[in-house]
């Protein structure tokens, strides 16, 4: 219905098309009755639940339920959702703890002090697996999602700065931000809302789609409040090389005096990177690091933080939001405590092994080949046509990176059916239920088009086969469109026009 909206008003032709329109004004849900149900309210019968107004009446509960329930069934499955890099399963216990906590607000810490507790011991919990060092307070806040935590980590990096070029006496009025120009929307968000230039650094299949060093010691400036470094690229997976780009912050700092923070955007590597045998391409990555933002309470400007007295004592407040859910937080703790180190660790390397299977089964095809390289022996980053499949034991053998597949139509199949799109593999994958995300590389590399999955699936064979348009065949699809064969080589994928950022 929502494509159809846009040329027709549903709800008007609902009500000019339904049995006895003049009756709808008598509508009866006015009662709560026990024969009421769903399938005898909306559109169906003389009662109306209106959709965009609150209704004058109201509806039984189990009614209301059930309406909702079905309306819902039109999204995809999560576990499904290949698309977004978050796992969605959780275990029945953290879901009970979710829904027993579900009416605590975080934001009232006296009264609720055991979830208070909880959250710091949360806190405590991460900087000790992200490396804080001895004599050093690491911060942190529970954030709702990674946007706040980057809008954090930026507004710490922009006042820092500042608050130093106020006590210089010079110019503060063009801050600037260096990231990829494959950044998370969210970053450039940042840039936008708390106007800061963004400096989108081009990356390439040279750079093995990082942030380029390189580029990074030539776009920084005394105008440079700091450097977002993502772990764990969005499109491929890739973690960008933190140690480095510290370094050549360092080599700057000591050349000119001027010292350029780094906040290390980890929403997808930081809880996969401390676990994994790659950790993160074996250089260091996180707190351990001088400048990486949130190491010590020194890097937050005191005019960022809130105190806010309770009865029961002072809170140090450093949040975008006031209110926000704390049963998430509750169930946080609940996995670190039951899964433990070995847990995760466990979970992190199956989910990279399942990863290099189908990344393995994706090329032995010869339909695909992979821009990810966590299949690969370590130091090698390029699919090499005929070459056998590379085979270690942990990941500590592999490439670091997320265990995504970022993945496209190999350059023989294109040569042998250009007719055949690969939006298609996406649509067919649609039809079985998989999202799976396809559009084009970030600017510089965006003529490579790309489908990408992110693996925590099982291995089971049905998985692996939905990969494999081969039985009905894609060529097949294509010519059952109805394309005209002159019109073929002509077609344009829907996304090769246009901004599209990536949003997961
Ligand atoms: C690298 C990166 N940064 C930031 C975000 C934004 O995270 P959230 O949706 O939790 O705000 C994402 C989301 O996938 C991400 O992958």
């Amino acid at each position: 219905m929502a494509g159809l909206a846009r040329h027709v008003d549903p709800d008007g032709l609902m009500k000019k098309l339904s049995d006895s329109p003049g009756q709808r004004h008598r509508a009866c849900t006015n009662q709560a009755i026990s024969h009421s149900t769903p399938y005898s309210s909306r559109y169906a019968s003389a009662s109306e639940l209106s959709k965009f107004r609150i209704p004058h009446d109201g509806a039984p509960a189990e009614a209301v339920h059930q309406l909702v329930k079905d309306e819902l069934d039109l999204d995809g499955s999560p576990n499904l959702n290949l698309s977004s890099f978050v796992g969605t399963y959780m275990e029945h216990e953290a879901e009970q703890l979710l829904m027993e906590n579900i009416s605590k607000n975080m934001a009232d810490a006296d009264e609720y002090p055991a979830m208070t507790n909880i959250h710091a011991r949360c806190i405590s919990i991460l900087v000790h697996l992200w490396g804080v060092q001895k004599g050093e307070t690491a911060i942190g806040s529970d954030t709702t999602g990674s946007l706040e935590a980057v809008h954090l980590g930026g507004l710490a990096m922009k006042r820092r700065w500042q608050e130093k070029r106020d006590a210089e006496g010079k110019d503060k009025s063009k801050p600037n931000i260096i990231m990829g120009a494959n950044a998370q929307v969210t970053l450039e968000k940042f840039a936008r809302y708390f106007e800061v230039e963004a400096r989108l650094l081009p990356v390439s299949a040279e750079s093995h789609y990082q942030l380029d060093p390189d580029l990074v010691r030539d776009k920084i400036d005394k105008n440079t409040i700091g450097v977002f470094v993502i772990l764990g690229f969005t499109y491929t997976g890739h973690f960008k090389p933190v140690e480095e780009i510290s370094k050549i912050l360092d080599a700057y700092e000591k050349r000119t005096g001027v010292d350029i923070p780094i906040h290390v955007d980890a929403a997808s590597g930081g809880f996969i990177a401390p676990f994994t045998h790659a950790k993160a391409g074996g250089s260091k990555w996180n707190i351990e690091l001088p400048r990486i933002i949130w190491r010590d309470e020194s890097y937050l400007p005191k005019h960022l933080i809130f105190e806010l007295h309770y009865p029961g004592g002072t809170e140090q407040s450093y949040t975008l939001n006031f209110s926000r859910p704390g049963a998430h937080v509750i169930a946080q703790y609940f996995n670190l405590i039951h899964l433990g180190f070995t847990g995760y660790r466990i979970i992190m390397e199956n989910a990279l092994a399942n990863a290099r299977l189908l990344s393995r089964s994706l090329e032995t095809t010869g339909w695909y080949e992979c821009i990810s390289d966590i299949h690969r022996k370590k130091g090698d980053h390029n699919y090499v046509k005929g070459r056998e499949q590379y085979e270690g034991s942990t990941s500590a053998d592999y490439n670091a990176a997320l265990p995504v597949v970022t993945f496209y139509l190999s350059k023989d199949f294109r040569r042998k059916c250009p007719h055949v799109k690969q939006v298609s593999i996406n649509n067919l994958l649609r039809a079985r239920q998989y999202i799976v995300p396809s559009y084009a590389l970030p600017p510089n590399e965006d003529k490579t088009e790309i489908l990408r999955d992110e693996t925590v699936m099982d291995t089971d064979l049905t998985d692996i086969l939905a990969w494999q348009p081969g039985t009905v065949s894609i060529e097949k699809e294509q010519a059952s469109a109805g394309e005209q064969h002159k019109n073929r080589h002509k077609t344009k994928h829907p996304m090769s026009k246009g901004i599209h950022r990536s949003v997961y």
